[in-house]
């Protein structure tokens, strides 16, 4: 399948990823069905994308007109086989549960076209195992999307061992198409590529938090304010080329003894959680909450970062052709 033959898109399950996946195909001019399971989802799903596409308005991204059109674009369902029987590239956003997707991948493939590609949107499985009874496997691809997926620009396009290249080929530039920045990941490894690099930092971050060398607070703003200010416009191996790779190597040889590098779940996150400390959800994590922290007040705290997501999405990506 070439981008040009890709006409339909359809996306399997309407919940956190589903919703904003569905959103960022109907804002890159796709006629889009969206399936779930129950009916309710499926209304709530619509809701969302229609205040997200109003905080895409708001930050100067979509014109008005645009969301009326979009949104006329998206059609739902709870019956499979219309879900998928048009589509040209369908993306799986049900939950991580192995049989779960081995089953609607088998039920997908039954009913979809011969040439549909089929794009899983896991976390942690492999292709090999999610499609390990899928008759042409040639056409299935993972891309992991990242939360909220109708923002963070990156989908990690990952090769499974049977990926065609054009299949990875095509979902790359569908993903460019609708204003993703999407990377190949030439093999299946646990994590991928993101999560991995995100797991080592964190790591040390709550070892440092454990160990109580600065407060939360404190952790948050250092990171922000120095390589989390930098990373947004120059990633991590062009700022060590800038620096110069032989200070690079010496700072290496210096601190990597001294960095956490146990296999184990760090200490805090293992405290925290087994003190029924949650995050914001229960009201305790590494910061304290209002302890009648309401629903509306958490929307409300998405809704800011996510405002400000998009600031930073306008002013980065947006209007500009990303650089390679
Ligand atoms: N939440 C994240 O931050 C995140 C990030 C990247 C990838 N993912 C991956 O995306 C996928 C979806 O995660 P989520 O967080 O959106 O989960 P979710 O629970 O919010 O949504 C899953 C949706 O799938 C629906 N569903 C249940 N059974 C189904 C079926 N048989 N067919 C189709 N839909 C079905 C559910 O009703 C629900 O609406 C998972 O594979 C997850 O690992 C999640």
């Amino acid at each position: 399948m070439k981008l040009e033959q890709i006409k339909n898109i359809s996306v399997l399950g309407a919940g956190i990823m589903g919703h904003g996946i569905a959103q960022s195909f109907l804002m890159g001019g796709y006629p889009v069905m969206l399936y779930d399971i129950r009916k309710s989802i499926l209304e709530t799903a619509k809701v969302h994308i229609e205040k997200n596409m109003g905080l895409f308005h708001k930050s100067d991204l979509v014109e008005k007109q645009d969301i009326e059109l979009a949104l006329q674009r998206l059609s739902t369902t709870t019956d499979l086989k219309r879900a998928v029987e048009g589509s040209d590239f369908i993306v799986e956003a049900a939950p991580e549960d192995l049989s779960l997707k081995q089953e609607l991948f088998e039920q997908v493939e039954s009913l979809c076209g011969g040439d549909t590609i089929i794009a899983s949107n896991t976390s942690s499985l492999t292709l090999k195992d999610i499609g390990a009874q899928a008759k042409s496997k040639e056409r299935l691809v993972i891309t992991h999307w990242f939360n909220p997926p109708h923002i963070v620009p990156t989908v990690e396009v990952v090769k499974g061992e049977w990926t065609s290249d054009e299949t990875m080929e095509t979902a790359y530039q569908l993903l460019e198409k609708i204003k993703k920045m999407p990377v190949k990941i030439n093999r299946e490894l646990p994590g991928f590529l993101v999560n991995r690099i995100q797991i080592a930092m964190v790591r040390e971050v709550f070892d440092l938090y454990e160990k109580g060398v600065a407060s939360a607070g404190d952790i948050d703003k250092a990171v922000k304010g120095s390589f989390g200010f930098r990373l947004a416009s120059i990633g991590p191996l062009l700022t060590a080329d800038l620096g110069g790779l032989e200070l690079w190597l010496r700072v290496c040889e210096n601190l990597l003894p001294h960095i956490q590098s146990s296999t184990e779940p760090p200490k805090a996150l293992q405290r925290l959680v087994s003190q029924g400390h949650f995050g914001i959800k229960s009201g305790r994590g590494f910061y304290d909450y209002a302890v009648d922290f309401s629903k509306a007040e958490l929307d409300g705290v998405i809704q800011k970062r996510d405002q400000e997501f998009l600031n930073r999405l306008k002013h980065l990506y947006w209007d500009k052709k990303i650089e390679e």
